[in-house]
């Protein structure tokens, strides 16, 4: 098994897989680093010379790619190349909720793992360690290792299971000044030699003691539950949002309170309409289906709540805007500020924006959406493919007839001016915490829309003195 890594391949060159190599080749110059995929007007954007065009939205990137990319950083789409080439191979592809078929709307779908587990064993010539960066199922190494045995002429393959733990629009920080970084693997000699091969990797600028080992179930089984747990403490403040709502208790400072005491801490208290991403709805399903499938239908159940009241509370603020605006919303003009699951990132996947503007569609409110880094038809996208891909269980519109296509294109428009988005509309919703929105001109928005000029904050990001005395009808989360 390779003990010294000079080249790399990942396979993958998503939100994932471009950040973490950029700077794993930044930091390690004496390493090759070359990121494939399948999809060529990606790898062609990773590559253009504009580095404002790259796929993937995060500040600090393009300066990261660009002390790497032509150096020892590659971007291509020779996916079998750059798995002959490299002593060590890493997974990053999509692992997302399967929409069909058994384990249809919880368990992932490991296709895309499986195909790359196939073409390593193709392709492979000499023994190689195969590093999981995808989030997967706990035992998805032994399946394949299986893969990698059965099809592989003979070869030596190691499989490693190293989780990713980064948080969109904070990739780079987050990749300089890991919390931690976490390598599982087989404990036979072998084994070992592939993990310390990986560890020799990050040490070169992550700490060692903050780089921990485990056997391979633990480190994918960690992943999983970092996940779970941080969802949960998001889904557990909302749910005293929508209690302060009634009392008059203000969950902002309930979360200061409570934040104060080390035992919870302050982080991820931070109340909103609601987690978006791809991956925390995503990986608390695959655990309940993991909890299913092994017979632990308690544990499944309570991790499936932290989604359930996740859907509750989105569902919340879509009906609180309907409420508000007299029973309906059918005709008027509503204005979101932000489509993106974050400030700071492109990403809309699982954006509570989506889920908001569907159950407003569904009363025909017209949309006027405004992000700063997302495009319109991603926007569209977005809409299209939940009314094909709604989860049953959910809270929102899963009864009503789907919205058509033509719908959507004629009741939702795309302003790339926040203030034409806003002018002359009935009421703003703001989804994203984008840190511009704190400072427009309120009191110039405030004249140009219709009255009572309602805001629904979504992120308790704005001043309520100042809206409240301009003369805004204000609604924060969870104060009343
Ligand atoms: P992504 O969809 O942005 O990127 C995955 C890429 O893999 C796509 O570009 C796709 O074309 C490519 N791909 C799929 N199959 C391929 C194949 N056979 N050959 C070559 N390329 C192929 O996904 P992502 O957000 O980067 O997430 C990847 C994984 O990392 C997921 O398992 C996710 O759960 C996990 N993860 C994501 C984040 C995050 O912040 N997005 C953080 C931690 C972990
Ligand atoms: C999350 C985790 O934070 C990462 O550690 C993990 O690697 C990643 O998922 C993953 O596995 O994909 P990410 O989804 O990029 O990262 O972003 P977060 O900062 O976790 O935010 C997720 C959602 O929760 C966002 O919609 C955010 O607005 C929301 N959120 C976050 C809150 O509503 N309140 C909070 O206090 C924190």
């Amino acid at each position: 098994i390779p003990s010294k890594i000079t080249k790399i391949a990942c396979i993958g060159a998503g939100y994932v897989g471009g950040p973490t190599m950029a700077v794993i080749a930044q930091q390690c110059p004496h390493i090759q680093v070359t990121v494939v995929d399948i999809n060529e007007k990606r790898i062609a954007d990773w590559n253009a010379d504009d580095l404002s065009q790259l796929p993937v939205y995060e500040p600090g990137l393009p300066e990261v790619v660009a002390a790497a990319r032509g150096r020892n950083l590659f971007f291509s789409t020779d996916v079998e190349g750059a798995i002959r080439d490299a002593q060590m191979i890493f997974m990053a592809v999509n692992t997302p909720t399967k929409t069909f078929g058994v384990g249809k709307g919880m368990a992932a779908d490991l296709k895309f793992v499986e195909l790359c587990a196939r073409q390593i064993a193709k392709v492979a010539t000499e023994d190689k360690i195969v590093v999981e960066k995808s989030t997967l199922p706990v035992r998805t190494a032994e399946s394949i290792k299986t893969i990698l045995e059965s099809e592989g002429n003979g070869l030596t393959f190691r499989v490693l299971s190293n989780p990713e733990f980064l948080a969109e629009g904070t990739a780079i920080e987050d990749l300089y000044k890991s919390d931690r970084v976490l390598i599982g693997g087989d404990e036979d000699a072998d084994g070992q030699t592939a993990i310390q091969a990986l560890v020799d990797v990050y040490a070169n600028w992550i700490p060692r003691e903050k780089i921990i080992t485990t056997r391979l179930w633990s480190s994918e089984l960690s992943k999983l539950t970092a996940n779970a747990f941080l969802a949960q403490r998001i889904s557990s403040i909302n749910a005293i949002s929508a209690l302060c709502e009634q009392t008059g208790a203000d969950v902002d400072e309930v979360a200061r309170a409570i934040g104060m005491d080390s035992r919870i801490g302050a982080k991820f208290l931070k109340s909103s309409v609601g987690f978006g991403g791809s991956c925390f709805q995503k990986d608390i399903l695959n655990l309940v289906y993991l909890c299913h499938h092994f017979n632990l239908p308690q544990v499944a159940d309570y991790w499936e709540q932290v989604v359930m009241l996740n859907d509750y509370q989105k569902h919340r603020f879509a009906k609180r805007i309907i409420d508000s605006l007299f029973n309906t919303v059918s005709g008027k003009k509503i204005a979101f500020l932000g489509w993106a699951f974050k400030k700071d990132t492109n990403d809309t996947r699982e954006s509570a924006a989506i889920y908001v503007a569907d159950e407003l569609l569904h009363d025909r409110a017209e949309i006027h959406v405004y992000d700063p880094q997302v495009k319109a038809e991603q926007i569209y996208a977005d809409l299209e493919y939940l009314q094909k891909h709604r989860r049953t269980n959910s809270h929102s519109c899963s009864e009503q007839e789907p919205i058509t296509v033509d719908e959507i294109r004629s009741l939702v428009h795309v302003h790339n001016d926040a203030y034409t988005a806003m002018d002359n509309a009935h009421a703003i919703a703001l989804l994203t915490e984008w840190d511009e929105f704190k400072h427009y001109d309120w009191a110039a928005v405030y004249q140009a829309m219709k009255k009572p000029a309602f805001v629904f904050d979504g992120r308790n990001i704005l001043d309520r003195k100042q809206l409240t005395e301009l003369g805004f009808n204000l609604h924060s989360i969870g104060k009343g």
